[in-house]
C-alpha cells in the first residue's frame, strides 16, 4: 500500500530514513488530477536513479492569480492515490494549505529573468508562487532529484535557474511531453475543453509539428517568420493567442535571429475559456 503523508516533519523523517538506508529520493511535484503525463514523471524519477519516489499532490494557491481557476482546478485524491500506487510510487505527500502557508506569508522565492516573459506577462505572480512552493517541497521531501515536465518549459527553466542560483542540492530532470494520440499535449486543464474546443485545439500541435518539419527539412528557413504561420493557424481554428514565440531552449530568451538552431517554439492560446500551453524543439536543418 502506498503511504500517504500529510505532515512536513513526517515527510522529512521518511526522507532522512530512506537516505540512512542508502536510498536515493526522487520527488515528483504535482497539483494532482493525475494523467499519463504525470505518471511518466514517476518513471523518469526511477530511470534517473530514484530508489524511493514521493509524489506531492498540492494545488498551490500562490501560483494562481485572483481571477484564475484555483477554486475550479480539478481535484480527485482517490483517483490520484490509485494511479500513484499502480505506478509504484512509494509516498504521496498531500499537505494542507494551512501547513504549507502559515499566515501571514512574508517570504517568497522569485526568479527575476526567465519568469518575466511568456506566461509571466499575463500571470505576473505565477512563477513566484511556483518557485516558492517548489522550495517548500524541496525542504519537505529533501530529494536528491526532482522531475518536472517539458510541457511547462518555462517553469522547468525557472526551477533549474533557481536550483543553480540558490545552490539546492537537487538534480533536476525534465521529462518529455506526453501527448494524446491526436497530438494534444496532456494537461489537467484539457478536462475543461468541449469536444469542439478539443478538436480546434489540435491546431496547436499540428502547427508546431508543421513548423518543425518545414525548418528541419529546410523547406523554410526563418524560425521568426514561422511564428506568424503558427499564429495564423491558431487564429483560423478560433483560438485567442496569448503568445507564439521562438526561444533559445537553454536561456528561454527570445531569438532575434530566425536562423539560430536549436530553437524552442512556445505557444499559449485560449480555446473557449481554457488556456493551453505547448512547445516543441526544432533542431538544425
Ligand atoms: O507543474 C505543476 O503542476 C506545478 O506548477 C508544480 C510544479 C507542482 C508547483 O505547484
Amino acid at each position: 500500500m502506498i503511504r500517504i503523508i500529510h505532515s512536513i516533519s513526517e515527510l522529512q523523517k521518511w526522507s532522512m530514513d530512506q537516505k540512512k538506508q542508502g536510498k536515493t529520493v526522487g520527488l515528483v511535484p504535482t497539483m494532482g488530477f493525475l494523467h499519463a503525463g504525470h505518471l511518466s514523471l514517476i518513471d523518469a524519477a526511477r530511470a534517473g536513479g530514484a530508489d524511493s519516489v514521493v509524489v506531492s499532490v498540492f494545488v498551490n494557491p500562490t501560483q494562481f492569480g485572483p481571477t484564475e481557476d484555483f477554486d475550479q482546478y480539478p481535484r480527485d485524491f482517490e483517483h490520484d492515490r490509485r494511479l500513484c500506487e499502480e505506478r509504484g510510487a512509494d509516498v504521496i505527500f498531500a499537505p494542507a494549505v494551512s501547513d504549507m502557508y502559515a499566515a501571514p506569508v512574508t517570504c517568497w522565492v522569485e526568479e527575476t529573468e526567465i519568469s518575466k516573459g511568456l506566461c509571466g506577462r499575463t500571470r505576473p505572480i505565477h512563477f513566484r508562487g511556483v518557485a516558492t512552493v517548489v522550495t517548500k517541497l524541496f525542504n519537505a521531501a529533501l530529494p536528491d532529484l526532482a522531475v518536472f515536465g517539458q510541457k511547462d518549459a518555462q517553469q522547468a527553466a525557472v526551477i533549474k535557474r533557481m536550483v543553480r542560483d540558490l545552490n539546492f542540492p537537487v538534480r533536476i530532470i525534465v521529462a518529455p511531453i506526453v501527448r494524446e494520440e491526436d497530438g494534444l499535449a496532456l494537461s489537467s486543464r484539457n478536462k475543461y475543453l468541449s469536444k469542439d474546443e478539443h478538436d480546434r485545439a489540435l491546431s496547436i500541435s499540428r502547427s508546431l509539428f508543421a513548423a518543425k518539419k518545414a525548418l528541419e527539412s529546410g523547406i523554410r528557413k526563418d524560425a521568426l517568420a514561422e511564428t506568424g504561420i503558427i499564429r495564423k493557424a491558431l487564429e483560423e481554428a478560433g483560438g485567442v493567442v496569448d503568445y507564439v514565440e521562438v526561444l533559445d531552449p537553454d536561456s528561454m530568451m527570445p531569438l532575434t535571429d530566425g536562423s539560430v538552431r536549436p530553437a524552442l517554439f512556445a505557444v499559449a492560446v485560449r480555446f473557449g475559456s481554457t488556456r493551453l500551453i505547448d512547445n516543441l524543439r526544432v533542431e538544425r536543418a
